[in-house]
């Protein structure tokens, strides 16, 4: 298969977003830095990185149960301000919109919690939230739901935060719905992701390591003639781990995201309509 020049590979995805019916967005961490939310594995800037004071063995221990048990205010937090900042989505969650409103869009698959997506405008049924939100919250002693997370909010002060507790049991922690390591994934991820796959004609992947399972096998579940785009400043692992195959529609487009869906949306002709979003 010949090396493509970066203009050459964009050109031949553009076509294929043209031609396509079922597009799958695979997003991570990456699509929000422009929104000001660090990502997790950018050295320096990453969470990551950033966690010295909590004196972990590993620094993704801040997302287990275990952790989270004994010392509880670090993932508050950290994760506060989820919750109390004002974010705007970036041009490339808009972009993710566009899609739905050109009725191409199967689903859009994040592991984000930022919500985002939400703001953007795309709707919920187009959304997958791989790894849960902070939309709601669950006692992880009794189980009790909270549909509304204004229950954890209150504690959270920006200079003072107590740790929400179950208003029923009295014993539990309530924790935001958010996966940790070892938890399960969301049911509505286990059930779409089993059907979505093997319709999806283009699946584009941004800002994302491709670092955490299961979700970095979903790009071995589209078929193999499915054109694959990877959006992100490095080039991690979209192959075949799984299953051994080659895909021999597979495009890197390196660099900045917002960059590089501008650059596209110029191709496809669709730039007024992208800034008519993001302007709305
Ligand atoms: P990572 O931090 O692992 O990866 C983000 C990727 O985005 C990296 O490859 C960056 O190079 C890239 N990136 C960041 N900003 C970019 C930009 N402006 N332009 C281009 N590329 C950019 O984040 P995720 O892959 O989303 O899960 O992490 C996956 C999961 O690991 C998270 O959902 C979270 C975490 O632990 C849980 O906590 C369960
Ligand atoms: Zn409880």
């Amino acid at each position: 298969r010949p090396i493509l020049e970066r203009d050459e590979k964009k050109k031949k995805v553009v076509e294929d977003i043209k031609a396509a019916k079922s597009i799958i967005v695979l997003t991570g961490a990456g699509l929000s830095t422009a929104a000001g939310i660090p990502d997790f594995r950018t050295p320096g800037t990453g969470l990551y990185d950033n966690l010295q004071k909590y004196k972990l063995n590993h620094p993704t221990d801040i997302f287990t149960l275990d952790y989270f048990l004994e010392k509880p205010h670090a993932f508050f937090e950290l994760t506060k301000d989820f919750i109390s900042k004002d974010y705007k989505p970036t041009s490339s969650h808009y972009f993710i919109k566009l899609l739905e409103d050109k009725s191409v869009l199967l689903r859009n698959y994040t592991q984000n919690i930022d919500g985002l997506e939400f703001k953007a405008g795309i709707s919920r049924d187009k959304l997958v939230q791989c790894h849960g939100s902070y939309e709601t919250a669950t006692c992880v002693s009794c189980r009790k739901v909270y549909p509304n997370i204004d229950i954890v909010k209150k504690h959270l002060k920006p200079d003072n935060i107590k740790i929400p507790m179950c208003v029923s049991c009295k014993k539990g922690i309530v924790k935001p719905d958010v996966v940790f390591f070892n938890e399960d994934l969301p049911e509505r991820y286990t059930n779409l992701s089993n059907v979505d796959f093997e319709k999806c004609d283009v699946l584009i992947v941004i800002g994302t390591s491709l670092k955490v399972s299961p979700v970095n096998v979903l790009p071995d579940k589209v078929p193999i003639g499915t054109t694959r785009v990877l959006i992100n400043f490095e080039q991690a692992p979209l192959g075949s781990i799984q299953r051994n195959r080659t895909y021999p529609y597979d495009y890197y487009l390196n660099g900045d995201i917002n960059e590089t869906v501008f650059e596209l949306c110029k191709e496809l002709g669709w730039e007024e309509e992208l800034e008519k979003l993001v302007s709305e």
